[in-house]
């Protein structure tokens, strides 16, 4: 069965066929740039996803030799509904015409898919430590359609910090990338930033604090500061935090398997210090390509529908 996938929750514009959920037969992808704007912009990112979504679709048709995919997937929540709607409706219209089923895919789920994408033999249940720029979770993963919320962050997702910490520096949009690549560069126990609820017996997350810190303590040394140390501890403070109660977690729940995914799974802190536990669990992180925003796992998840 071959699947055509489209994602357009943010500001990525995606297209991908994917053949029985795991086999990768084509994709394209636009990123949108921010630069001037300091974050993406709702109404500009749809703008942008109706302009370059039919190019990306019509290149992936003249792919397929006359042939047309036996379903459409796409992703219709969460994310900006001005950003999703042109995927949406994009797909619809295109189903119609085909005389095709759409298959709606939750944008979470086909994150977390990443891992189960790359392998099919994965464990179930396994926990899935989700980290993105809207959100920040702790998922028993059932199946590829079945998942269990057990903690979420109750305010920032950890991405967001990671582009609100960038901004204090004027590093750009996403900040994400350039933070963890100066924090490369400092020494991360040079600041205690404080690590909320560590001890809350839930698997609940908080990051506004951590933000709110670094901005208090970017106050009070302006004189003497560090930004590659600045940088560096706050990265280790939320990957610290992460890590500690995914992997308690895991145990209480006993639980052998874990992986990380969405966008902030790039980050190499936040993957190495999961890869550590490899002694106890089994470990998966996803190639830095199906980290973010993309249309294969989209189109890898619908299969299982
Ligand atoms: O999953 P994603 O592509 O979009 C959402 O669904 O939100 O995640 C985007 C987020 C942004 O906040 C970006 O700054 C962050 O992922 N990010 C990173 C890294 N690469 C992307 N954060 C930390 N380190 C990275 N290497
Ligand atoms: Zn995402």
């Amino acid at each position: 069965m071959i699947i055509l996938g489209i994602e357009t929750s943010c500001d990525d514009t995606a297209v991908a066929l994917v053949e029985d959920g795991h086999k990768l037969l084509h994709t394209t992808a636009s990123s949108q740039l921010h630069s001037n704007t300091g974050g993406v912009i709702p109404e500009r990112a749809s703008r942008m996803h109706i302009e370059v979504l039919p190019v990306l679709v019509a290149d992936i048709i003249s792919r397929m030799n006359g042939e047309k995919p036996d379903r459409i997937a796409v992703t219709t929540n969460p994310g900006l509904i001005p950003a999703l709607l042109v995927g949406v409706s994009f797909a619809y219209g295109l189903a119609r015409s085909w005389d095709l089923e759409v298959i709606d895919i939750n944008h979470l789920y086909s994150h977390v898919y990443a891992n189960i994408f790359e392998h099919p033999d994965i464990e179930f249940p396994h926990i899935s430590l989700l980290v993105s720029g809207g959100h920040t979770q702790i998922i028993k993963v059932k199946s590829p359609t079945e998942m269990e919320v057990i903690g979420s962050t109750l305010d920032d997702a950890c991405g967001e910090a990671f582009d609100k910490v960038a901004r204090m520096f004027n590093l750009g949009y996403p900040g994400g990338p350039i933070v963890s690549k100066l924090a490369m560069k400092g020494n991360r126990e040079a600041i205690n930033f404080p690590r909320p609820m560590e001890n809350s017996k839930d698997y609940n997350f908080s990051f506004s604090g951590i933000k709110t810190a670094v901005s208090n303590y970017i106050k009070n040394n302006k004189d003497s500061l560090s930004v590659e140390d600045t940088l560096a501890s706050f990265e280790y403070a939320c990957v610290d935090i992460l890590i500690r109660k995914t992997i308690r977690a895991a145990r209480d729940f006993k639980i052998n398997t874990i992986t990380l995914s969405g966008g902030v799974a790039a980050n190499k802190a936040l993957r190495e210090e999961l890869l550590s536990y490899n002694n106890e669990f089994n470990i998966y992180v996803p190639d830095i390509s199906i980290c973010g925003d993309n249309a294969i796992t989209v189109a890898g998840l619908a299969f299982y529908y």
